[in-house]
């Protein structure tokens, strides 16, 4: 199994590793790799001087240390210091452990120096998700390492960095949860195998963890959501984690919901079949909430948080809904289907009630691979943010883009209202052509009760679609970092008035 032994050494003679990443600034200075690895430092700025290497981010140098011909050095360029970032710092510790293992090497050590706490976590996390396994069902000779061992070198250990190592080890393997979920195909993860998975991985953590079958979701009333499911053999289910510390800061609770249509064949309005293999990341939203609650679980902040995902499939089939039919969701609120393959929305919109309604979430933030429009709008580098409470959604895009998850900010004004109407139900749930992020976004709004709320199109950004040299091609996780850093920054969470 996956799990690398991850540790905090403040010299080099307790590193082990075979490759020893060395992160170098853009033109900066190598002291902290002077005093730590003189040898190394002294080829670097060999290679450096030959202009052989610069320091552009993920830029790669290799030597081997010349007191050891067996270890070998990378470096990897962090980039310019006035843009450095803990990010940087992730990708970088990221690259560098990829090559290692590509090169078969299973233990690296990284050298993270004089660097500040959430630098070194963001270093361990880098580490832990470039342990990721893309190729999990492949049966011959793995081509890569099983990443066992990360060492991260600093110059003096400190319980701040030792608090930043057991920050970056959970969320790299909360990351890795999540996109190992995201990348499992439609056969094998169904509605009712993602919540068997999610309550494993809930009760490993320690999480409280419910599981709402068919026949409870009728007794809630949740139409939209069965509604979504009818047209499978797999039957929907609702899945939903709690985490209660005792500490819990009062009057707040965190409710995360994140879609979990377990493939998506766009129904009777049926998908082009290009592309259409890729549709089984359509939970990855679900995913990224699974995963946070595992990151939270491990972390344990003062704050009551739940997590809910709607699970379904949607698929033709003769029990299928159709355009035009009308569903009556849990709150009551009617919706007519245009369009049976804006079926993210539907099952949100019954997430949500159940996540204000029933979990008595205070704070709402939903992730979900919701709108191709999305994808046109902000391509592969932001996902859309949308919000109705401007202090809220703030916070959130602080968060992500700390995380290294960026999100832009999308609009929501009441005008795009009119082209959800319906002549025959509340709210219809296609707003044609024109802003097509922004008429899904409008829908699920209807659905928050005005609670402070943020909805996050991670439609672009769930699944990479060609190999990074801090990432391979495939489920990202993204969202992970950005959900468990808000639970671990609840203090800043303005309360209700
Ligand atoms: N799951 C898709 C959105 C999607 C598209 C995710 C591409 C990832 C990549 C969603 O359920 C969907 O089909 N949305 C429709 C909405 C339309 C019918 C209004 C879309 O974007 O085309
Ligand atoms: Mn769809
Ligand atoms: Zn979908």
């Amino acid at each position: 199994m996956f799990l690398p032994t991850v540790s905090l050494l403040s010299s080099s003679a307790a590193a082990t590793a075979g490759v020893v990443i060395c992160p170098v600034v853009q033109r900066g200075a190598l002291d902290d790799l002077q005093a730590l690895l003189p040898a190394a430092a002294g080829e670097l700025r060999a290679a450096i001087d030959r202009g052989e290497f610069q320091g552009k981010p993920c830029e790669f140098f290799l030597t081997s240390l010349d007191d050891d011909q067996r270890r070998r050095i990378v470096a990897v360029g962090l980039g310019p210091a006035d843009r450095l970032t803990p990010d940087r710092w992730r990708r970088a510790a990221a690259a560098g452990t990829l090559a290692a293992r590509s090169r078969r090497f299973d233990a690296v050590t990284i050298v993270t120096g004089g660097a500040g706490p959430d630098d070194v976590a963001a270093a361990v996390d880098g580490a832990l998700s470039a342990g990721f396994d893309v190729g999990s069902y492949r049966t011959g000779e793995p081509e890569v390492a099983t990443l066992k061992v990360v060492e991260v070198l600093a110059r003096q250990g400190s319980g701040a960095l030792e608090e930043a190592r057991r920050r970056g080890q959970a969320l790299g393997m909360a990351v890795n949860a999540a996109r190992a979920l995201a990348n499992e195909p439609g056969n094998v993860l169904s509605p009712s195998t993602l919540a068997t998975r999610a309550r494993e991985l809930a009760q490993a953590a320690g999480l409280a963890c419910e599981v709402f079958d068919e026949q409870a979701l009728k007794d809630m009333g949740a139409e939209l959501l069965l509604g979504v499911g009818r047209g499978s053999a797999e039957p929907p289910r609702l899945i939903v984690l709690r985490y209660e510390p005792e500490d819990a800061r009062p009057g707040i609770t965190l409710g995360f919901v994140g879609k979990g249509v377990t493939f998506d064949t766009g129904g009777i309005s049926i998908k082009p079949s290009e592309k259409m293999e890729l549709m089984k990341y359509d939970m990855a939203g679900g995913a990224a909430v699974i995963g946070a609650m595992l990151a939270i679980a491990a972390l344990r902040p003062a704050v009551r948080v739940v997590g809910v995902v709607p699970a379904a499939e949607n698929m033709p089939g003769g029990r299928a809904i159709r355009p035009g039919d009308v569903l009556r969701g849990a709150g009551g609120k009617t919706v007519e289907v245009n369009n049976t393959d804006a079926e993210g929305r539907l099952i949100l919109a019954d997430a949500l009630w159940y996540a204000r309604e029933r979990a008595g979430a205070t704070h709402l933030v939903d992730v979900a691979t919701l709108t191709g429009a999305c994808v046109v709008a902000l391509g592969r580098f932001n996902s859309g943010l949308f919000g109705n409470d401007a202090a809220w959604s703030s916070l959130v895009a602080e968060l992500a883009g700390a995380a290294g998850e960026r999100a832009w900010p999308m609009p929501l004004d009441e005008e795009y209202d009119e082209q959800i109407r319906s002549d025959i139900a509340d709210l219809v749930n296609t707003g044609g052509r024109a802003a097509g992020a922004v008429t899904a976004a409008k829908f699920l709004q209807a659905f928050t009760g005005n609670l402070p709320w943020v909805h996050l199109d991670v439609a672009g950004t769930a699944w990479l679609d060609e190999s990074q040299p801090w990432m391979p091609k495939g489920p990202t996780g993204v969202m992970v970092r950005t959900l468990a850093g808000l639970a671990l920054a609840h203090g800043r969470v303005p309360a209700r008035t």
